[in-house]
């Protein structure tokens, strides 16, 4: 006699229940809980294909697909009460179903194996993640767009190595980072394409000898066909994989901008302004207003890009096809997703709300030699000199202004002609920072008119 302990989904064979350590570490029902309203969607989808190909009656599937709403609406009330001897969400509805229905639930299951339902109900979920991926990151991006066009002539300097380099606009900083999203946007949109195959009716790995139609559960639960290959269905996780690389990258983004409005709003820069809304206090300096959310968003990487290397390490090595190693997957993406929105949208609040300080960036913008490229331009442009020569001479102006403590547009002209007798006064028309970005008008350049015209694109694209 079977003990009655032992399972009753999978326990035919067993004479005892297993180990109470065993138990601890065989269920996922603490995390996949979060799958059940996909898991619901499979299964509903399932019995009205079984009854539709004949392989159960209609009434049976009309019950159970009224089970399985049922359990729905316990499950969203918070009415339902998940077992961990039931392992995981497929056996805790299954056996819900059995409860409430009797006889006819025990028939859901035809056809089918966990290995597919959960495929099947992971690939619902991270095709959900997917597009809400895709809203943040758009509604970030019309941030970064509202900043643009606001500051489209704003002049700041721009930085390589972090040394004042050459000015640039305020909206042309903010149009690097939507052109950033933007290919996180790509990545995400490119991702779903490739991943919507649905993998149900593969069953355990070989398919099933039941007349199953694959066509129609993949339409209504929204894929664009069946998965191919049953063995491949089971067994792979490439599109978790696909989600974690594209989530990885775009926290990478987003940590590169959460570190410039760190450095940013700090007293030494001051180039913006953040909101009440999203920086904290110190429990000790009165004075002290900090970026919390952007320290927060820089560190959030970390752990996301953690995810998608330890989703690899899992899936390294797995023979075909199913291993319950791939149990795994989703604690990990779970978390990176959650990170991911919780991110996107505290950079979104941030972008929306923080004020870039005009005079400031225009301070800094004239400031550290900015305009000395510029200087050397016109040296080949109107003297004809090569640059290597204009390079050498702008250099030793600036060397110049350095020992006089000054900046370049605050030398004379006597002075600059001691470097080379043909600079005329036109030469200072060149050294201020409007003129200097007001020039860089080549595709892609900083110029106002540029950004502005990147901006009326993204604008089109977005909808
Ligand atoms: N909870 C399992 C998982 O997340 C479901 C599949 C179990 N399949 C099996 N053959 N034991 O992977």
């Amino acid at each position: 006699m079977t003990d009655k302990t032992s399972n009753k989904m999978w326990g035919g064979r067993f004479a005892a229940g297993p180990d109470a350590i065993m138990e601890a570490i065989n269920a996922s029902i603490g995390f996949d809980k979060r799958m059940a309203a996909q898991d619901i969607a499979g299964s509903r989808a399932h019995a009205a294909m079984l009854a539709a190909t004949g392989i159960i009656s209609d009434s049976d599937a009309q019950t159970i697909r009224e089970g399985l709403l049922t359990i729905l609406s316990e499950i969203d009330s918070g009415s339902f009460e998940f077992s961990t001897a039931l392992e995981d969400i497929h056996m805790n509805v299954e056996a819900r179903l059995s409860t409430l229905i009797g006889e006819p639930a025990g028939r859901l299951h035809t056809a089918r194996s966990r290995n597919d339902q959960v495929a099947t109900d992971f690939k619902l979920w991270v095709r959900d993640q997917l597009d809400a991926t895709q809203a943040g990151l758009m509604a970030l991006m019309r941030a970064l767009l509202g900043q643009a066009e606001a500051g489209a002539d704003w002049v700041m300097p721009g930085f390589t190595h972090l040394q004042t380099a050459q000015p640039v606009t305020w909206g042309h900083h903010m149009m690097a980072y939507v052109e950033m999203f933007g290919r996180d946007l790509s990545r995400v949109r490119d991702a779903r394409l490739r991943m919507n195959e649905s993998p149900l009716g593969a069953a355990a790995l070989a398919g099933t000898s039941f007349p199953i139609d694959r066509h129609a559960t993949a339409a209504s639960l929204g894929f664009d066909r069946p998965a191919a290959n049953s063995l491949d269905a089971v067994s792979d996780r490439d599109f978790a994989l696909e989600f974690l690389g594209a989530a990885s990258i775009c926290a990478m983004h987003l940590s590169r901008f959460a570190e410039e409005l760190v450095i940013w709003s700090s007293a030494q820069f001051r180039f913006v302004a953040l909101s009440d809304r999203f920086s904290t206090g110190s429990s000790i300096m009165p004075q002290k207003k900090n970026p919390d959310a952007a320290e927060l968003i820089r560190a959030k990487v970390g752990r996301i890009f953690g995810a998608n290397v330890a989703l690899m390490m899992v899936m390294k090595g797995l023979p075909l096809a199913y291993s319950k190693d791939m149990q795994e997957d989703k604690e990990q993406v779970f978390d990176a997703a959650d990170n991911l929105m919780l991110a996107l949208a505290a950079m979104e609040g941030m972008v929306r709300d923080m004020s870039g300080q005009k005079e400031n960036l225009a301070a800094a913008a004239g400031s550290g030699f900015s305009t000395a490229t510029d200087l050397a331009d016109w040296l080949v442009r109107v003297l004809g000199l090569p640059f290597r020569e204009a390079h050498h001479i702008t250099g030793s102006l600036v060397a110049l202004a350095e020992k006089n403590g000054c900046d370049l547009p605050d030398l004379t002209l006597e002075q600059m002609q001691t470097a080379h007798d043909a600079i005329t006064q036109d030469v200072f028309d060149v050294l201020g920072v409007e003129n200097s970005v007001n020039s860089r008008t080549s595709y892609g350049g900083t110029a106002p008119a540029q950004v502005r015209a990147q901006v009326a694109l993204w604008k089109e694209r977005l909808g």
